[in-house]
C-alpha cells in the first residue's frame, strides 16, 4: 500500500480507511502513543500502539528521532488538538536514534547549538517551519514574475566582472598555489589559468541580465551570489540568495513601484500558505522576545506585522531628507549613534537605517536619490550631477533588504564614470556595447532572499534560515 503524507492524513475524514505512513519520532509518552512527523507539515500523527504487544526488540528503537513506518486504521481522535489519529498495526523500524548520541532531543535546544548540527536541525519544529516558508517564498516569487510578464534569466556564476566594484571576491582558479607561472615582472600570469583571465564566482547577476533586459524586456534572476566581505553579522552570509529583476523602458519611479508591489505580493502569499508555520513561529518569537528588555521587544507580533507590511505604503524619502532627519534626531545629538551623522555625503550605516525605519517612520522606507560618490559605477547620474537614481528599501528589524537604481544608459556619462574609477573599458567592453547598440531607460534591483525570509520568519540570525549557512571560518556540511 502507498503511504499517505502526513499532512494530507492530518485533513482527511477518519471513515476508518488503512493507511500506511512514514516519518520521524517526535516523542512518544505513556507506553501508547508515538507522536509521527513526515516534515510535509508542523503537526504529527498521533500513531496509538499497545507497546506490549510490541516486539521488545523493535520496542527498544523507538526513540526520539527514529525513522518508522506504520500502518494501522485512521480514526476519529479520542484526545485533544487532533482530528485524527492512527490505531497502529504494525510497525516498522527504518533505522533507530540512539537516544545516548543522538544530538536532537526532545527539549529547547540554542541556535548556537543547533548550527553545529546543521544537518540535523531541519527536524525541529523551528527549522521545518523556516525551511517551508522560505520554500513558500521562493515559489510566491518565481510566479510574481511570471505573472507579471517576466522571464526567468540565468545569470553566469563564474564572471570575470565585478559588478559592485566593492572588490569583495572569492576567485576562480585550476592555478597550482604553490607554484603558479609568472609574469616577468613577478605577477601571476592568468593567462595559463583555465579561462585565460582572471575570474571569481560573482557577486550581481546584475549586469548580465541588462544585457538581457535590452532584448527580452523584463527578466529576473534568482540565483545564489558570493561575497567576500569579512561582515561577521546577523545580516550578512558569503554565499547568499539574490533576486535581480531588470526592465528595459522603467525609470526609478516605475522599479520602486514594482520592488513595493513585488515584495507586498510575496508576502502576502506566505500569509495565505503557511498560517500553521507562521502561527508556530510567532509564538516562538513571543517567548523569545520575553527574555529581551521591554525596549528591545518588538511592538508587532509577526503576523500583525507581515500584515501591516503587506497592507501600507512603503515611505518615500530622499537621501538628502533622511540626513536631515538623522542629524536632527535624539541619538545623533546626544552621541548614541556609533557613527554620527555630520554631513551630507556620509554613507548610511545599519543602525541609522534601523532608526529610520523603526524609530522615525515607523514603516518600511524607501530611500532614493543618494550620493554618486557612495554607490556603484552604473547608476544614473542626476541633473545635478552629484546624486544617482538610486534606491534602497530599509526593514524593521533588518536594515536594507534591497539595493536597486536607475542604470545610466548614456554612453559618454558611464564611460567618464568608469574612468573617474579607473574601471577599464576593455573588461566591459560588452557592457558599454549595450549603450552604443539601441540604448534605452531602464532599471533594476536585488532582493537578498535571506533577508526576506529573515523578516518573514521573525528569526534573528541569517545564519537560521538558509539551509547550510557559509560565514567566514565557517563551511562545514
Ligand atoms: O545592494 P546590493 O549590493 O545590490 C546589488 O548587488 C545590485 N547589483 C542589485 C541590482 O540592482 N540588481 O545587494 C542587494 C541586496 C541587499 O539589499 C541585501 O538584501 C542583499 O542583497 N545582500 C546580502 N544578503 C546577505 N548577505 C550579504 N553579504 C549580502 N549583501 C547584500
Ligand atoms: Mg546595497
Amino acid at each position: 500500500m502507498r503511504s499517505t503524507s502526513i499532512k494530507e492524513i492530518l485533513s482527511s475524514d477518519p471513515a476508518s480507511q488503512n493507511v500506511v505512513v512514514n516519518g520521524w519520532v517526535k516523542s512518544f509518552r505513556s507506553n501508547r502513543f508515538i507522536a509521527l512527523n513526515d516534515g510535509s507539515t508542523l503537526h504529527n500523527i498521533q500513531c496509538v500502539v499497545d507497546f506490549e504487544k510490541i516486539d521488545e526488540a523493535l520496542l527498544k528503537q523507538i526513540n526520539t528521532g527514529a525513522a518508522l513506518k506504520v500502518t494501522g486504521t485512521l480514526v476519529e481522535s479520542q484526545g485533544r488538538g487532533q482530528k485524527v489519529e492512527i490505531q497502529v498495526s504494525e510497525v516498522l523500524v527504518h533505522g533507530g536514534a540512539d537516544p545516548e548520541v543522538y544530538p536532537i532531543q526532545p527539549k529547547k535546544h540554542s541556535m548556537e547549538f543547533l548550527r553545529e548540527q546543521a544537518h540535523l536541525r531541519v527536524r525541529t519544529n523551528t527549522f521545518s517551519a523556516v525551511m517551508r516558508v522560505r520554500s513558500a517564498l521562493a515559489f510566491a516569487i518565481h510566479q510574481y514574475f511570471r505573472e507579471n510578464g517576466f522571464y526567468y534569466f540565468h545569470a553566469p556564476i563564474i564572471t570575470g566582472s565585478d559588478a559592485e566594484g566593492a572588490g569583495e571576491m572569492f576567485r576562480v582558479t585550476t592555478l597550482d598555489q604553490k607554484n603558479p607561472p609568472l609574469n616577468d615582472d613577478g605577477s601571476v600570469n592568468h593567462k595559463e589559468d583555465f579561462f585565460g583571465k582572471e575570474t571569481n564566482l560573482t557577486v550581481s547577476g546584475q549586469l548580465e541580465a541588462e544585457a538581457y533586459a535590452m532584448g527580452l524586456g523584463k527578466v529576473y534572476t534568482f540565483g545564489p551570489t558570493f561575497r567576500a566581505e569579512n561582515s561577521n553579522t546577523s545580516r550578512h552570509l558569503a554565499e547568499f540568495w539574490m533576486i535581480e529583476p531588470e526592465m528595459a523602458f522603467y525609470d526609478l519611479n516605475d522599479n520602486m513601484d514594482l520592488a513595493e508591489d513585488f515584495i507586498k505580493s510575496v508576502i502576502k502569499y506566505v500569509l495565505t500558505h503557511c498560517e500553521d508555520d507562521l502561527s508556530f513561529l510567532e509564538k516562538r518569537l513571543l517567548d523569545e522576545e520575553k527574555t529581551k528588555p521591554q525596549a528591545e521587544r518588538s511592538e508587532m507580533a509577526l503576523i500583525e506585522k507581515l500584515k501591516f507590511v503587506s497592507e501600507n505604503s512603503f515611505k518615500r524619502v530622499t537621501y538628502t531628507e533622511a540626513i536631515q532627519i538623522l542629524r536632527n534626531s535624539k541619538p545623533n545629538k546626544k552621541k548614541k549613534f556609533q557613527y554620527r551623522i555630520d554631513e551630507w555625503g556620509a554613507d548610511l550605516q545599519s543602525e541609522h537605517e534601523r532608526f529610520l525605519v523603526e524609530k522615525h517612520f515607523k514603516c518600511p522606507v524607501i530611500l532614493f536619490d543618494y550620493p554618486a560618490k557612495i554607490k556603484a559605477f552604473y547608476m544614473r547620474l542626476n541633473e545635478d550631477g552629484k546624486t544617482v537614481r538610486a534606491m534602497d528599501i530599509l526593514f524593521p528589524g533588518i536594515g536594507e533588504i534591497v539595493g536597486g537604481s536607475q542604470r545610466e544608459e548614456r554612453l559618454d556619462v558611464l564611460k567618464e564614470k568608469m574612468a573617474a574609477l579607473e574601471i577599464p573599458e576593455e573588461e566591459l567592453w560588452w557592457y558599454l556595447d549595450l549603450r552604443k547598440f539601441g540604448t534605452a531607460v531602464h532599471s533594476g534591483f536585488g532582493l537578498g532572499f535571506e533577508r526576506l525570509v529573515l523578516f518573514a520568519t521573525g528569526m534573528g540570525n541569517i545564519r537560521d534560515v538558509i539551509p547550510f549557512p557559509r560565514t567566514p571560518q565557517n563551511a562545514e556540511f
